[in-house]
Parts: C-alpha cells; sequence; structure tokens
C-alpha cells in the first residue's frame, strides 16, 4: 500500500463570502466545507493530512482537530500562491511520503473514490497527476495543455494565448505529486508571472523538463466545484443534496418528494423508512426501521425508533430519543428527553428535559416547564401514566408509573404511582348569574346592528 499524504489548502480569505467566519467554515449538508474534504481525504486512506490555514485561522485549526484530531495545521504566514501554501506543509512533505495529494479546503465535493483515480498515473510513474473537468465556462481556470494523451503543462489564464483560452478542459486544482519528489519540484518554482505567485500548476513543466512524466484524469464539474460566494455555497448544497438523496433512495428509503427533503451528511436510515415532502434533517439524526416522518417536520440530533411516527409539523431538537412505536404528532417539540415505546404526544405540546415512561399518553398543549430564567430541570413520568390535555409540570417533578394527571393540570409536587392529581381551581356553577350580569352591563349601551 502506497503511503499517502493529503495536503488541504485552507488559507482562502473568502472576501466575497462578506462573512465574519473563515471560508471553508461555512456548512453544507449541515457541516463545514473543510469536513467535507477531511472525509474524502479520510475515505481515500490518508496515512497523514496536513491542513494549510491562514494566519488568526484558529476557528479552522479547531475544526480540523474536531474532525481529523490526528491532522497536522500549518500556518501559511502570506498568501504567495498555491505551491506557497503546500510548502507551508514542508515538514510534513519532507517525511516523504509515497504520494501528497492536494486538496482545497473551498472544494467540499470531491468524492474519496475520485482521489484514488487521481494517485493511479503515481503508481505507474508519473510525478504529476492533475484532476481536470469541462466547466461550462472556464475563464479563470488554468487550462490544461495536453500532447499526445500526455499533460505537458497548465496554462493559468492571465498568462494563456487567445488559443490556450479555447482550450475547454480546466484545472479542478487537484493534483497529485510523486512524494519522494514532490519538495524537489515544489522548490523549483519560481513567481515570474503575471500575479506574481508561486504556481502550483508550475509542478507539470518543471517535472517534464527534469524528464519525468505528468497525466491527466477527468472529473464530473460538480465534483470540483469551489465555493467563492454565497451563490456557489448554495450551488454546492444543491449538488450535495442531490447526492444525499439518491444514496437515501438508493438505500432503500421512501421520499415522496426527494427535492424537498433536506438531509445532512450523518443522516442515517434503517429499512423502510417513509420520509414525507418538507422534511429537514439537521446532523446527527438516525432513523430506524419502519418508521414515518411526516411533512414538514424539523428533525436535529434525533433518534427515531422503530416504527415510530413523527409529524406533520413536529420538531425533534438534540437529544431526542423516541423508542419504539412512539407518535409524535402536529405541533409538538421534544429535547433532550427520552420517550420510551409506545408514548403518544400527539398535539401542540412541549417536552424537553424529560423521561417518559413505556406507553404513556401525553394530552394535547401540555408543556413540561423545565427552565426557571436561570437552570433546566427534569420532568420524570413514569409508564402507562396519562398526563391530560393542557397540563403544566412545573420541573423538577416526577409523576408514577399509572399516575393520571387530570386535565389542565398544574403539576408542582410529585405524584406517586396510580394516583390521580388534580392541580387546578375547581368549578362553581351560579345560575342565573349570566343573564343578570348581561342586563346589568348593557344598560344605557346603544345595541351595535
Ligand atoms: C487555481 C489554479 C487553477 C485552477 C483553479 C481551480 C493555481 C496557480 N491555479 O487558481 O489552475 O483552475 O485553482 O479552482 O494553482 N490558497 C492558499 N494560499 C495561497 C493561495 C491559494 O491557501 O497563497 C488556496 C486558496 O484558499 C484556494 C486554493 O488555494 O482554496 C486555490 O487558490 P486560488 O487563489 O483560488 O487559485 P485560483 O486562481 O482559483
Ligand atoms: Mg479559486
Amino acid at each position: 500500500m502506497r503511503q499517502l499524504l493529503v495536503i488541504v489548502l485552507a488559507a482562502g480569505e473568502g472576501t466575497r463570502m462578506l462573512s465574519d467566519l473563515p471560508k471553508v467554515l461555512h456548512q453544507v449538508a449541515g457541516r463545514p466545507m473543510v469536513s467535507h474534504v477531511l472525509d474524502a481525504a479520510r475515505g481515500a486512506g490518508a496515512a497523514q493530512i496536513a491542513v494549510v490555514i491562514g494566519p488568526d485561522h484558529e476557528q479552522v485549526a479547531a475544526e480540523v482537530k474536531r474532525v481529523a484530531p490526528g491532522a497536522e495545521v500549518f500556518v501559511q504566514e502570506q498568501r504567495r500562491g498555491t505551491a506557497h501554501a503546500v510548502l507551508s506543509a514542508r515538514e510534513a512533505l519532507a517525511r516523504g511520503y509515497d504520494d501528497v495529494v492536494v486538496m482545497y479546503g473551498d472544494t467540499p465535493l470531491v468524492r474519496a473514490e475520485t482521489l484514488d483515480r487521481l494517485r493511479a498515473p503515481l503508481a505507474e510513474g508519473a510525478a504529476v497527476s492533475v484532476l481536470g473537468f469541462r466547466p461550462e465556462s472556464p475563464a479563470g481556470y488554468g487550462r490544461l495543455l495536453t500532447e499526445g494523451g500526455e499533460l505537458v503543462a497548465i496554462r493559468e489564464e492571465k498568462e494563456a494565448s487567445a488559443a490556450e483560452r479555447e482550450i475547454g478542459l480546466c484545472n479542478g486544482g487537484l493534483m497529485a505529486l510523486d512524494g519522494k519528489a514532490a519538495l524537489d519540484l515544489l522548490d523549483r518554482i519560481g513567481d515570474a508571472n503575471a500575479k506574481r505567485e508561486f504556481y502550483l500548476t508550475d509542478a507539470v513543466e518543471i517535472a517534464r523538463a527534469l524528464g519525468r512524466t505528468a497525466a491527466a484524469c477527468e472529473a464530473p464539474t460538480e465534483e470540483v466545484v469551489g465555493v467563492n460566494s454565497r451563490a456557489q455555497l448554495a450551488e454546492a448544497e444543491a449538488i450535495l443534496q442531490q447526492r444525499l438523496r439518491q444514496r437515501a433512495l438508493d438505500a432503500g428509503v421512501t421520499l415522496v418528494a426527494p427535492q424537498t427533503v433536506f438531509l445532512s451528511s450523518d443522516t442515517r436510515f434503517g429499512r423502510d423508512v417513509v420520509v414525507e415532502p418538507n422534511v429537514f434533517f439537521g446532523p446527527k439524526v438516525r432513523v430506524e426501521d419502519g418508521a414515518t416522518i411526516r411533512a414538514f417536520s424539523h428533525v436535529e440530533g434525533a433518534h427515531v425508533g422503530p416504527g415510530a411516527i413523527v409529524g406533520p409539523f413536529a420538531r425533534l431538537r438534540p437529544g431526542a430519543e423516541l423508542g419504539q412505536g412512539v407518535h409524535v404528532g402536529n405541533f409538538v417539540e421534544i429535547k433532550a428527553s427520552d420517550l420510551a415505546a409506545g408514548v403518544k404526544v400527539n398535539h401542540l405540546t412541549y417536552v424537553g428535559d424529560s423521561s417518559v415512561g413505556a406507553n404513556t399518553n401525553i394530552g394535547a398543549g401540555t408543556i413540561t416547564c423545565n427552565y426557571d430564567g436561570y437552570r433546566k430541570h427534569r420532568t420524570t413520568i413514569g409508564a402507562n401514566a396519562f398526563v391530560g390535555t393542557n397540563s403544566l409540570l412545573v420541573a423538577p417533578v416526577t409523576v408514577g408509573d399509572g399516575a393520571y394527571l387530570a386535565t389542565g393540570s398544574v403539576i408542582t409536587e410529585d405524584v406517586p404511582a396510580d394516583a390521580l392529581a388534580i392541580g387546578r381551581a375547581r368549578q362553581v356553577n351560579k345560575p342565573g348569574l349570566a343573564a343578570r350580569l348581561r342586563a346589568r352591563l348593557s344598560a344605557g349601551v346603544t345595541p351595535k346592528k
């Protein structure tokens, strides 16, 4: 197995994003772009990953450490071009891996398989391999100059002749280098060009001048979509959503209207799951076999047990744990709560920081009052309990198994198992008082027409 070093260039300024957030931390499908790139690097079996960030980009370093703890982070103090950026990881390059692959942190859609294809020519003796693509409009990209199937040079747009600008095959930005020769090639690159930058792309001509060969392989345009603006971020999102929907469909999930379902790259589905239209899945969601997510639900950080039914118009927030066959209906919000098998919470309810035992029924309009303005408190409800409509459970509070809360109760004290709790004012009827009241109030008032 050839040892692979992946160098991710993430020192981009991202000025066109008009953002306080470093560009590579902008998210697609619920994760920062750089994390998608790191995933692809790991998927391709990288033995080591080096990420080159800009100065003052500690947030990027922190995200890298979070998703790829073994990755090294290097700072490029000044932006002096792509080759200069790669050389910021000199220490890693000097270890002499077999293959080096350069990726961009703002090009989040590259697949691990594509990295494998890109590396393949190195094993055949090429010193450099470049990922080409054919964009609709090649303006701004480097052009790949080939002769008899061999790559002879990459010409940046600024230096390209009119004839070279006619070439449709462009540099997608990804490059694989023979790891044993990489440092030597990179050190030979100069900055005598229109932008006074050290161009990584010069590695092709330099390798050939040293008697080595270079290769180009082609990738679908959608994989090399680079993000420089919010519009391109939205394009990347659309492409990734399309992939995730296809993956879900291929895995046997029914998406009634796939275009209206939004997924995260880590959304996990079991067998025979049905997702109705207009559902949004944030990060960290697992939906088990036979569950149904009904229309217009918003789900994140939640686990939906087998056969459960969620929605329509439900919101599951982080820490929602729904057991087998749980029903969560319309206008119900669940947060940081365990609902055991068979629990029903069907209408207009908030359950937060709670645990609810098996087969308990929670009536419409119930609220767990979990926050006193300073701290969150827990509500514990046993199994087979019945929470009457429009109850307020003022946490911390515990309701025992089989207990019954009368409709409209404000529960501030623990309720023992099998007890009936009534926490509301007693009703009083005053015969005839409504008529007398009306007569008194209407005296001297002209009735409205
Ligand atoms: C580069 C390629 C061009 C290719 C295009 C694909 C070069 C010289 N040109 O051009 O052939 O068609 O990408 O998108 O390589 N970066 C740093 N530090 C730097 C400079 C760049 O980290 O000093 C990073 C950027 O953040 C970005 C990537 O490298 O992620 C590419 O840099 P960019 O300036 O966008 O290069 P292009 O001019 O687009
Ligand atoms: Mg660019």
